[in-house]
């Protein structure tokens, strides 16, 4: 069984990953998205459960592909799992550097595992989880941005913590 595990941050998916998702699934026999913090972006707008719900939703047709979250190191997460490559998403030259930097990493915890990169379609290159944010803050439509399933999530989330400021 050929296992790839998708690790990020997912706060929230966008149209970029989901797309990422759909072409690494036909790659492998299963998929797992993994919700994994990243400790240097402190406070997310989702909770890690929130954003596996919201994956869990946006993947419902891929029969191979599950979603989970895991706050540990991703090398240990691979490797319970029996899982050989890690795939990631590249929109542009400046995320080579730090990406490659964690793919050595990983491989230096896990030397059996493997990460394979896939460039983000161009219509989605400027793309984030970030930039989706800002975007609900301002009020603008999303549905360039993120899979339709979640918008009001999305939109209601960020109204939220606007009237808790
Ligand atoms: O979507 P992101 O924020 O680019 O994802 C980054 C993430 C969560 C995949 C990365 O920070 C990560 O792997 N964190 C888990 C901790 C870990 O394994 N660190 C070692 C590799 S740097």
């Amino acid at each position: 069984m050929k296992r790839a595990i998708y690790p990020g941050s997912f706060d929230p998916v966008t149209l970029g990953h989901l797309d990422i998702i759909k072409r690494a699934a036909a790659m492998f026999d299963e998929l797992i998205v993994c919700v994994s913090v990243n400790s240097s972006k402190h406070t997310g707008l989702f909770h890690p459960k929130e954003r596996v719900e919201l994956l869990r939703r946006v993947t419902e047709g891929i029969s191979n592909v599950r979603v989970d979250c895991w706050d540990g190191l991703v090398a240990e997460y691979a490797r319970r799992n029996q899982a050989r490559v890690l795939v990631k998403g590249l929109r542009a030259v400046s995320d080579y550097e730090s990406e490659i930097q964690m793919a050595m990493l990983n491989t230096k915890l896990y030397p059996r595992l493997d990460t394979i990169f896939l460039y983000t379609r161009p219509k989605y290159a400027y793309l984030s989880s970030t930039v989706v944010k800002e975007m609900a803050r301002y009020g603008s439509d999303l549905s360039d941005f993120v899979p339709r399933q979640i918008i009001e999530d999305v939109e209601k989330k960020v109204r939220g913590t606007q009237e808790r400021m």
